[in-house]
């Protein structure tokens, strides 16, 4: 296998440098708010969405510094996602990333706020010619982040999620797709739109990005289930204690591991079609799918 958790590390080390280049500084009262900001971005994410992007983005041979800051808004909001996620009205979390949630940290108002100006802070990222001389380019990316973070995404999953409704299976791979995998394909996405990629690679890709991102849920329900919350950095056991529908409540551990057994093959062979050149998504599919946090 290649050496991927140094990729790994490097690619994060990379977009937390840019993230604090990119994230707003005040001085004034407001100040409380862009340092909130700045706790929830730049503490210690594992960074595996953006480094789906910069190994796509190389991949696809797109001028990286246009993908990093891609890579950086779409950080942005997953860590709004993670602030409101966290709040006492959602799941009430103390403990994120090893560190107080933001909320506990500062106080709710702010860490709604914070939430609130990360994701603005996302499409003003996007949005400055420094990410893509070509503003069509630019108006495409946007989109794309928005109907991956909103009603249609990330936000309408959580919506289900926070509903409680008890799901079946297809239900839960719904949630699932809305809640994390439009985060997770986005990864994918921006740099395609970046590379102007054809459809056959457009399609391998995102049917490639749909297995992750699946598995990458059974992955967190798991560690919810018999993770350590030392490791994980974040609290164990919340799903079945809050009545949650997920994978794991519905299929059991076991069988879990063993849909996981079997995504694992199915996801990379997503990959056939690049052949060699998508070596380190090959190897990176074992790795995020085999963390401990
Ligand atoms: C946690 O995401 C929430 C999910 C959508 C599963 P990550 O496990 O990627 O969280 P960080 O960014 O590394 O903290
Ligand atoms: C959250 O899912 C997904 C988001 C969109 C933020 P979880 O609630 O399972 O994430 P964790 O376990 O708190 O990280
Ligand atoms: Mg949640
Ligand atoms: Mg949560
Ligand atoms: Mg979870």
């Amino acid at each position: 296998m290649t050496d991927l958790p140094r990729r790994v590390d490097e690619a994060a080390d990379l977009v937390t440098v840019a993230l604090d280049e990119l994230l707003p500084r005040a001085d004034g009262p407001e100040s409380r708010l862009t340092e909130a900001m700045r706790y929830a971005a730049l503490g210690p994410g594992k960074r595996l969405r953006t480094y789906f992007a910069l190994e796509t983005g190389r991949m696809l041979g797109v001028d990286e510094t246009y993908v990093l800051r891609a890579a950086c808004a779409l950080e942005c909001i997953h860590a709004y996602s993670l602030v409101h996620d966290d709040l006492p009205c959602m799941d009430d979390d103390d403990m994120r990333r090893g560190h107080p949630t933001v909320h506990v940290a500062y106080d709710e108002m702010t860490a709604v706020l914070a939430g609130d100006a990360l994701q603005s802070a996302a499409f003003e990222i996007l949005a400055h010619p420094d990410t893509h001389p070509d503003g069509a380019v630019r108006a495409e990316l946007v989109a794309r982040l928005a109907g991956a973070a909103g009603a249609r995404g990330m936000v309408g999953g959580q919506m289900i999620d926070m509903l409680g409704v008890r799901e079946d299976l297809g239900g839960v791979a719904r949630m699932q797709r809305l809640k994390t995998g439009a985060l997770i394909a986005c990864a994918f996405e921006l740099p395609l739109v970046m590379a102007h990629a054809q459809d056959a690679e457009r399609h391998a890709l995102l049917a490639f990005a749909h297995d992750l991102g699946l598995a990458y849920q059974i992955v967190d329900d798991l560690l919810d289930a018999e993770g350590d919350a030392a490791a994980m950095g974040k609290a164990a056991g919340k799903d079945a204690a809050a009545g949650k529908t997920t994978f794991v409540t519905l299929l059991g551990v076991e069988a879990a591991r063993e849909r996981l057994g079997l995504l694992k093959t199915q996801t990379k062979s997503h990959l056939d079609p690049f052949g060699p050149r998508a070596e380190f998504l090959r190897d990176s599919v074992d790795f995020v799918l085999e963390r401990r946090h």
